[in-house]
């Protein structure tokens, strides 16, 4: 035992008790009331597949981004390997993405035809890092899919200048970040096309789903069509009292529609989506501050005249300073009672990547420092005052006791 540690102050891997008696889930969504109506209105209407709540709930997320066309999917998956296939992505393309990501950047990459070219980030904003990406540019790149990594808007300005000097479609990552905005624009009206997701952890959830935003009025209305089959646009209307109405298949399409249970969940919290934000930002604040003097680094603060989305708070653990390796720590957390998550461990360390592509440790130093380091507390609005000093409790305790 470190001759500072207290018996209260003991964690469990040290022989003392847990922080908390109740586990706290790591991601819980904030699920309230109003949602919870819509579902059973939805249930009892007699329609829950894709209809007018899902148009409803489209149009208001298209507003709320200010982009000209949102198509609602059902994930952010969907969302990029559609809006990939529209933006003329071919077999033998190449398309940039960070090494620093989930997996589903990557894969719909592949699952377009296309090759997922692979590139570092900075450590500090974890975002694709514009230098690394023009070098990583040859005469087959096509696209690119800059991450706004946690929240935070990437380098926008260096990557849209890129694209432009190479003729490239950018598809925002927009996954993390639903509220963010780069130099007073929004994310999701940058690129050509932005993706965003709905899934259980997100800022805004609907269970799975996700949205497509884009400035071309025919992509959206291609990735309308691909959603459903291939169907003409308005074959989700066949059974309304409009009339009955023929469908015709155009294309090959996909099952990749949103539905109105979803849409129900989502309507009601995209309506809380800033307040929501300005409780994650408080969350934020009081970490920062419980957290100073640890042996970690705390995440970076949004740019100048960005806005963070606040999805992902990643500590990124000193290790020289401890004597314990990340997933030492995020065991120690886990039996306080506090669930964390890792945010990631890159793509080129995973077998599929480095088999597939060639590609291996000692690539992306700054990614493979991450990857090394990097763990989540939780940051959803659902999380009490109470909750948030449990984590800052147990963090400093398990640190404290790792501390060289
Ligand atoms: C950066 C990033 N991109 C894409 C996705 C895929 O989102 P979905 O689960 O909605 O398909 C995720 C999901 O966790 C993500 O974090």
């Amino acid at each position: 035992m470190a001759r500072s540690e207290s018996e209260a102050d003991l964690p469990v891997v040290a022989g003392g008790r847990p922080l908390r008696d109740s586990f706290l889930v790591y991601g819980a969504p904030a699920i309230e009331e109003p949602e919870i109506q819509e579902v059973l209105a939805t249930l009892r209407s007699g329609w829950i597949g894709t209809g007018p709540r899902v148009g409803r709930f489209q149009e208001a997320f298209r507003s709320y981004i200010g982009a000209p066309r949102a198509v609602a999917v059902s994930s952010c998956t969907a969302a990029l390997h559609l809006s990939l296939l529209v933006s003329g992505v071919r077999p033998g393309d190449e398309v940039l993405v960070p090494t620093l990501t989930f997996a589903a950047t990557a894969n719909a990459v592949v699952h377009a035809g296309a090759r997922p070219v692979l590139v570092d980030v900075d450590r500090r904003t974890q975002c694709m890092d514009p230098s690394a990406a023009a070098s990583a540019v040859t005469p087959r790149t096509r696209a690119m899919v800059p991450v706004h990594f946690a929240g935070r808007p990437c380098d926008m300005d260096a990557l849209l200048g890129l694209a432009r000097r190479h003729g490239l479609v950018v598809i925002e990552d927009a996954a993390h970040a639903i509220e963010a905005m780069h130099d007073g624009r929004r994310v999701g009206t940058l690129g050509d096309a932005a993706c965003f997701s709905f899934y259980v952890t997100k800022n805004v959830v609907t269970g799975e789903g996700g949205m497509v935003t884009t400035s071309h009025p025919d992509w959206a209305d291609r990735i309308q069509v691909l959603a459903l089959h291939g169907l003409s646009a308005d074959a989700w209307m066949r059974y309304s009292d409009a009339g009955f109405r023929h469908y015709q298949v155009q294309q090959a399409g996909f099952k990749y529609n949103m539905t109105d249970l979803q849409a129900a969940l989502g309507i009601h919290q995209l309506a809380r989506v800033e307040s929501n934000l300005r409780r994650r930002e408080a969350i934020w604040a009081r970490y920062d501050e419980g957290l100073a003097g640890l042996p970690a680094w705390t995440p970076a603060p949004p740019p100048e005249g960005g806005r963070h989305a606040r999805h992902l708070y990643n500590l990124h653990l000193d290790l020289e300073r401890l004597r314990a390796t990340r997933d030492q720590v995020l065991d120690a957390l886990i039996q306080e009672r506090i669930g964390t998550g890792v945010h990631y461990v890159a793509l080129h360390l995973h077998p599929y990547y480095a088999e597939t592509f060639g590609y291996g440790r000692g690539q992306f130093p700054e990614a493979e420092w991450v990857s090394e380091r990097t763990l989540t507390l939780p940051l959803s609005a659902r999380l009490s005052d109470r909750d948030v000093e449990d984590v800052l409790g147990a963090t400093r305790r398990v640190l404290a006791h790792f501390r060289r």
